[in-house]
């Protein structure tokens, strides 16, 4: 049987540093590394300033609740000889978290994970990620974005493509965007509003290598 450890871990980003599941106890260094202007100016208003324990406890919460969990079995998945039931009991086994912590040692250093928005866009998912300042620049953000992509299209056979997006200003990320072999699809003009202040949004994808798709004209 595996152990707590390794059914946590999801992948390891080099030496030293993975990428597990969020659990209780996360909190404290969440809020340390979180709570930090500069990582707020270049997330989503979802992830909030000042970033204080009560934030983090209902993270842990909101990441431990199943029923936002993603079923890794696609929506067409169902065998010719199955029941709708049986297929639905098949996928609500197989759901999986998607927002991970980054570590240092076990320790949390930041958070990654995927998005998906399967009742608008079934095939499609979108990541995200942080580290903590004391962890810029060592390229660490690269190696686990890249790390993120491959297991986002090996977990979920049936993900065609995953977007990334960042802000204008953001130089740092549309780097790593760019590094991990994303293509810049477009730029959403004036979609940022952060700090009081407008900028773009660069919108970019990797699709799923070798992906034939069925166009319908
Ligand atoms: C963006 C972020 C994740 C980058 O993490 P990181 O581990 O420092 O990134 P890396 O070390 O992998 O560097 C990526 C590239 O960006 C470059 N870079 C870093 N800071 C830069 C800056 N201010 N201007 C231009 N390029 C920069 C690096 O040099 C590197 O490119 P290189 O390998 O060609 O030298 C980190 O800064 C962060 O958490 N920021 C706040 C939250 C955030 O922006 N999240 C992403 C939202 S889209």
């Amino acid at each position: 049987m595996p152990s707590m450890s390794s059914t946590n871990l999801i992948f390891v980003v080099q030496e030293g540093i993975t990428v597990r599941r969020w659990r209780q106890g996360d909190e404290h260094e969440l809020a340390r590394h979180a709570n930090n202007y500069k990582i707020w100016l270049n997330l989503t208003d979802r992830f909030p300033f000042p970033y204080d324990l009560k934030a983090a406890e209902g993270w842990i919460e909101m990441t431990s609740d199943q029923t936002s969990w993603q079923p890794t079995l696609s929506f067409n998945g169902i065998t010719p000889e199955e029941t709708k039931e049986a297929f639905e009991a098949r996928q609500k086994a197989s759901r999986i978290p998607t927002n991970y912590v980054i570590c240092d040692n076990d320790n949390p250093i930041g958070g990654c994970g995927l998005e998906f928005d399967i009742n608008k866009y079934a095939r499609s998912a979108s990541m995200g990620y942080w580290l903590g300042e004391e962890y810029w620049g060592m390229g660490i953000a690269t190696k686990v974005a890249f790390g993120l992509l491959q297991w986002g299209f090996d977990t979920f056979p049936w993900l065609v493509r995953i977007e990334g997006d960042a802000y204008s200003w953001n130089k740092a990320s549309i780097k790593v965007l760019q590094k991990i072999g994303m293509q810049r699809e477009g730029v959403f003009k004036l979609k940022a509003f952060k700090g009081g202040k407008y900028g773009d949004i660069h919108q970019f994808a990797k699709i799923r290598d070798g992906f034939l798709p069925e166009i319908r004209e």
